[in-house]
């Protein structure tokens, strides 16, 4: 059975974290997603069942949000930034590059989906590392500072199986495990969290800041008044 009893309790754990079951709709779609690979319409199923939602309702959320995928993955979800600032360093000339040598466009795959070395390649909006542009993440890990030919080796290693070291971040698991971590379970805890977080470009204006004494202004104690809205013509 593809929902087995481990996948049952939790699920129970997750929907006793929320006052409302329905609440736990996304965290349960990640959870679905860690086991199928992907959302299928048993998965909707599942959901709806557990949260007593209709299916239409869990189909509308996980249609909605980009990161529950409707399709059967890789190993491996590869995301090419190719939001503005990316674009404009390098973003698209990565993803043209990655989609050709893969042969595959957006959310499609390259190999037998959940393989060893299979990769999904998708096309990203702002991935709030700008900073770092252009960025490629790997089940939604960091590798910051792309160019063309280090991703082409980034990806070249996960056909070949290995998992480069992401930039920052966690050591990189898969697809499935990056979904039941982000469904709240974290069955290894310590690896899951393991290694930086931020970039010595992310610090680099706090320590500026800090270094020359500028300050936040302060938040004013209440908010200012709304204004009155103008009177509605008759
Ligand atoms: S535009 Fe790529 S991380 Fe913001």
């Amino acid at each position: 059975m593809m929902f087995d009893d481990l996948t049952r309790e939790r699920t129970r754990e997750i929907i006793s974290r929320y006052p409302q079951s329905r609440s736990a709709l996304l965290p349960l779609l990640h959870l679905v997603q860690s086991v199928e690979g992907h959302v299928s319409q048993d998965g909707i199923r599942y959901c709806a069942a557990a949260l007593d939602l209709t299916t239409a309702e869990v189909s509308a959320v996980a249609t909605f949000y980009t990161m529950y995928k409707r399709t059967p993955c890789g190993e491996h979800l590869v995301s090419v930034c190719t939001n503005t600032l990316c674009a404009a360093l390098g973003g698209d000339e990565i993803y043209g590059r990655l989609s050709a040598k893969l042969g595959v466009g957006h959310e499609e795959t390259a190999g037998e989906p959940g393989s060893t070395g299979s990769i999904t390649l998708e096309h990203a909006e702002c991935l709030a590392a700008c900073d770092m542009a252009p960025v490629v993440q790997v089940n939604y890990e960091f590798y910051d500072n792309q160019t063309v030919s280090s991703a082409e080796t980034l990806v070249d290693a996960l056909a070949r199986g290995e998992k480069p070291h992401p930039t920052r971040g966690a050591p990189l698991t898969d697809l499935r495990t990056a979904s039941l971590e982000l469904a709240g379970v974290f069955p290894g805890l310590e690896t899951s969290v393991a290694g930086p977080s931020v970039s010595d470009e992310t610090l680099r204006g706090a320590r500026l800041a800090s270094d020359r004494g500028w300050r936040a202004p302060s938040m004013p104690d209440a908010p200012p008044a709304f204004p009155p809205l103008p009177e509605k013509k008759p």
